[in-house]
């Protein structure tokens, strides 16, 4: 990865219903990102973190939909699109090539993404990645960096 690296920060939670400041903090530390990457652990907390990131930004109806597969959206309170991607299955690239990910990303809607690893030839250069560590009880280190 040949980006420059921009911004850095830490944020630590020690229970699950500090999450709400955790997405408040992400939204403020990302600014302009639209693009944020969720990596870490099976059972890291990214659909949860990213479900929180939802509510603050305004998504009522936060409930999956049962098709929920690779690529979810959400209406935010300014009508405003949020997509969801979870790689976790996908074959490859050219899959989701297929599946039109390229005019999501490239949409200027906020677009989060779990299992980035998947795919990352596909990535914009312009993005947020948040590493998530822990999986043992509430306590969860979030590690932020923004990338250009
Ligand atoms: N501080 C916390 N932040 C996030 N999740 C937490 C926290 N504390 C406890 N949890 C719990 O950890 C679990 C995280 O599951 P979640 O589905 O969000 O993980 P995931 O990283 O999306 O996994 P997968 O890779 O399978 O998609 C949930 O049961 C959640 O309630
Ligand atoms: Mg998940």
């Amino acid at each position: 990865m040949d980006n420059l690296q921009l911004d850095t920060l830490v944020i630590t939670c020690d229970r699950k219903s500090e999450l709400p400041s955790v997405a408040q903090q992400i939204l403020t530390f990302a600014a302009d990102s639209r693009i944020m990457l969720f990596v870490g652990d099976l059972g890291a907390g990214k659909t949860t973190l990213i479900k929180e990131l939802c509510m603050q930004l305004g998504v009522k109806d936060e409930t999956a939909s049962p098709t929920f597969s690779i690529i979810n959206e959400y209406v935010g309170d300014a009508s405003n699109s949020i997509y969801h991607f979870d790689f976790y299955r996908i074959k490859n690239e050219d899959e989701a090539l297929n599946l039109g990910v390229e005019e999501y990303f490239y949409s200027g809607n906020y677009c989060f993404i779990e299992w980035p690893e998947r795919i990352e030839r596909l990535l914009p250069d312009n993005f947020l990645i948040i590493k998530i560590k822990g999986n043992e009880g509430e306590k969860r280190t979030f590690n932020l960096t923004r990338y250009e």
